[in-house]
């Protein structure tokens, strides 16, 4: 498949502005480039446009609820087109809140063909607050569980298509920041998650391994929500929500290594990617650099292979 950039310069979600810059910074990085050469052609669909974050606007409890739906909307639309021309959507936030826009888009393409979806969620935090847990009324905080909420007011007001994905599609790898109450809603939920002392104890390579194996045994599509922050703050900095104890550059590639593997990658996320944090563009290079390896560059030839 081509791979087709979307740009999605909106920090409407976090709290610390500046990932609206993450989609010029990943171009700089050379993100283009890069895909074209792994995969022959490559399309850059240029920016999404929405409304602009101004003050503290708070509508039905979460902040900025209609920014958010107008942006997402039109995200959720493209992604959905940009697959049903049989390419690959690859996202450039912004803040993790758009993945509510662009996994709602993929799920949508494969309720409506019967494909099985996956979503890897790589990630410090689990994303799974609601307006009424969430300490901080962040959106970017609740991704997860607005997307798995079948009355979520969200997804009804993005309008007809946008349906509450099931919870066991989502797999959430790297985790290590949790809220007191988020922490009770993810367990009651039954969310899978693979957190930091599972990598710990028993490695990257056997915790990717469990979770393709399951990816594998479903097959259909699989979609990588890729918040910078799942990566160590000491290589990837850039970011307005860092956690240490994070995957080192060699395990993340790793995983990324391992989801080519599959064959089954068929969307990107590449979110909280914050310049204004950063030092000389090195998030946005190091993301580049792990996206590279979702598209099937390797250090050796191997094995393997993708739709692509
Ligand atoms: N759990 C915190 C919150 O809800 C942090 C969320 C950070 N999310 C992110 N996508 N970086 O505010
Ligand atoms: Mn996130
Ligand atoms: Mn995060
Ligand atoms: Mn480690």
């Amino acid at each position: 498949t081509i791979p087709a950039l979307i740009g999605m310069p909106t920090d409407l979600g976090a709290s610390r502005r500046g990932c609206s810059m993450g989609p010029e910074a990943l171009r700089v990085a050379g993100i283009h480039t890069v895909l074209q050469r792994l995969c022959g052609r490559g399309v850059d669909m240029g920016d999404i446009k929405g409304p602009k974050v101004a003050g503290e606007v708070y509508s039905n409890g979460y902040r900025h609820f209609d920014t958010a739906v107008a942006w997402f909307r039109t995200l959720s639309e493209r992604v959905y087109e940009t697959l049903s021309a049989g390419q690959c959507p690859v996202v450039l936030g912004g803040d993790h809140s758009i993945a509510i826009g662009s996994v709602s888009g993929v799920a949508r393409y494969c309720r409506e063909r019967d494909i099985p979806l996956t979503i890897l969620w790589l990630d410090a935090h689990a994303d799974f607050n609601t307006p009424a847990t969430s300490p901080s009324g962040n959106l970017h905080g609740m991704p997860v569980a607005l997307l798995t909420d079948p009355d979520s007011e969200m997804l009804r007001t993005m309008g007809p298509g946008n349906a509450a994905v099931a919870v066991d599609s989502f797999q959430l790898i790297g985790v290590r920041s949790i809220d007191r109450i988020e922490k009770q809603a993810v367990l009651t939920a039954g969310l899978e998650i693979y957190d930091m002392r599972r990598i710990d104890e028993t490695g990257m390579r056997a915790v990717m391994d469990e979770v393709l194996d399951k990816v594998k045994a479903r097959g259909g599509h699989l979609h990588v929500s890729f918040d910078i922050d799942f990566l160590d703050p000491l290589i990837a900095p850039g970011t307005g929500t860092q956690v240490k104890g994070g995957p080192d550059y060699r395990e993340a590639q790793l995983c990324m290594e391992m989801i080519y593997d599959t064959g089954l990658f068929g969307s990107l996320d590449l979110v909280e990617i914050n310049p204004a944090l950063d030092i000389r563009n090195q998030t946005a290079e190091i993301a580049v650099e792990m996206t590279a390896s979702l598209f099937g560059e390797q250090i050796l030839a191997r094995h393997g292979g993708s739709k692509r």
